[in-house]
């Protein structure tokens, strides 16, 4: 059987958590193939909200087994309070439904460490990273000095990680910028959440899910952050350290480009972004601080304030085409609720020129954004179940989005709740 992909489509945030939690019932696998606990991923269902930073977002459901794939850097202290925080739902057992590659890498409390320090130094050339020591773990990945969840089986795998622990303390004093920290805090705490990451069981996850899938099983894959922080196609540098397209998927749970189903691609009806960088379409104005308000942006992981700003089909259609997106959903049409008149940004004026794809560089001084205005809708849309109900601007805006993107646009999600989605 094939295996779906589910992938945001933009900076992040854009509902991932929400859907998968939707689509679970289908599956039998749900698998988190890239990024760490810099992801926060939202579910709410019977009035209580959730927020996930590595565990998949199936893990309510009880037909489905979540897997943690190869391609996750899992830092385990962040890891137990998340866990700590299933046990109080009674009989979700997540030590039968949880499986962890071997391949995953560990996030080390002297990678959070080097995060800020290398942060910090930037200055206003920061990242605006989530400080979760993200980037420190992968360059330690590639760098192939890094710590794998299959190394803690190993007898020698402490002296593997003093060594790596003083190579990094080095680094952060190579930094200009001061930062405190109390090692021996940090790393009590470390093994303590070790000792629980060890009592989850533990696969070889290419192979489980090879065999899963000749047996029938069906698998969604499920994407952190979105397809402009992709490491080499988003807005580099302010980007993540992971591959966030689909082809992340292949590399972050070892199944093969051939057994690729469909690829469901997440978007918000609007745009945000939390951290720095590039955002040609951001706004600066009352209509910016009405979807920041209404759409409660603030994000999952740090509480940042999500920058706000309309509709960015340039960077959009750059996304659809990259991940080969099959089917779209389109999130937070209601927060669109209330304004007379919509923007959406089809092309840029760059360097002079009208061009519709994503140039190499978006940077403000280069980019000036084309829109076209389209038609508001008043009505509320958060109690509507059916696609019959939804207003005719907002079919329009469907519609025209649909035309532009080439894609059926297949689910509008209509509040945070699992019951506010709209199948088309
Ligand atoms: P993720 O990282 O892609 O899983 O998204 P986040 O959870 O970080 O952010 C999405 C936010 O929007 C969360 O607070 C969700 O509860 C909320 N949300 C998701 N879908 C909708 C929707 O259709 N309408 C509204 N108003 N909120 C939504
Ligand atoms: P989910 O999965 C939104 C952003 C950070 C920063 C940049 C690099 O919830 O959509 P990092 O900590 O990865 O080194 O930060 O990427 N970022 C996200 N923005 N949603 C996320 O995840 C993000 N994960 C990272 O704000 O700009
Ligand atoms: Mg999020």
């Amino acid at each position: 059987m094939a295996v779906d992909l589910l992938l945001g489509l933009q900076w992040g945030d854009e509902g991932k958590g929400k859907i998968v939690d939707v689509l679970t019932k289908d599956y039998d696998i749900i698998a988190r193939f890239q990024g760490g606990p810099n992801a926060g991923h939202t579910l709410e269902f019977d009035g209580i909200k959730h927020v996930l930073h590595t565990i998949p977002s199936g893990i309510f459901h009880d037909n489905a087994l979540n897997v943690i794939g190869n391609g996750v850097v899992i830092d385990p202290v962040i890891f137990k309070k998340e866990l700590e925080n299933l046990d109080q739902f009674e009989g979700l057992d997540y030590k039968a439904k949880l499986l962890i590659s071997r391949k995953a890498h560990l996030i080390l409390p002297t990678h959070r460490l080097l995060d800020a320090a290398s942060e910090a130094s930037k200055g206003k050339a920061k990242i605006g990273s989530t400080l979760k020591g993200i980037g420190p773990t992968y360059m330690d990945k590639t760098g192939r000095n890094g710590i794998r969840v299959g190394d803690l089986e190993l007898a020698d795998w402490k002296d593997r990680y003093s060594a790596l622990r003083d190579k990094h303390i080095a680094m952060i004093d190579f930094y200009d910028a001061k930062i405190d920290y109390n090692l021996e805090e940090l790393e009590t705490e470390f093994f303590k959440a070790i000792k629980v990451l060890k009592s989850l069981k533990f696969i070889d996850s290419e192979e489980y899910l090879y065999q899963a899938q000749k047996a029938g099983k069906s698998i969604l894959a499920e994407g952190a952050q979105g397809s402009l922080l992709d490491i080499d196609f988003g807005t580099y540098p302010f980007v993540t350290s992971s591959n966030t397209t689909a082809a992340g998927a292949c590399t972050g749970l070892g199944v093969a480009p051939n057994q690729i189903g469909e690829v469901f691609g997440i978007f918000k009806a609007y745009t945000t972004r939390v951290g720095s960088g590039p955002f040609p379409t951001e706004l600066f104005d009352e209509d910016g601080e009405t979807m920041g308000r209404v759409g409660n942006e603030f994000g999952a992981t740090t509480g940042r304030p999500r920058r706000c700003g309309w509709l960015d089909l340039v960077a959009l259609k750059y996304a659809v085409q990259v991940n080969g997106v099959t089917q779209l959903m389109m999130m937070k049409g209601d927060v669109l609720s209330g304004f007379d008149t919509l923007k959406v940004c089809t092309a840029y004026k760059y360097k002079g020129e009208t061009i519709e794809h994503l140039p190499y560089n978006i940077e403000p001084e280069n980019v000036d954004v084309v829109y076209k205005e389209m038609k508001g809708w008043q009505a509320d849309l958060t109690g509507m179940t059916e696609a019959s109900q939804l207003p005719s601007a907002l079919m329009e805006y469907i519609e025209f989005l649909e035309k532009e993107l080439q894609t059926p646009i297949k689910i509008v999600s209509v509040g945070p709740d699992r019951t506010q989605t709209i199948l088309r």
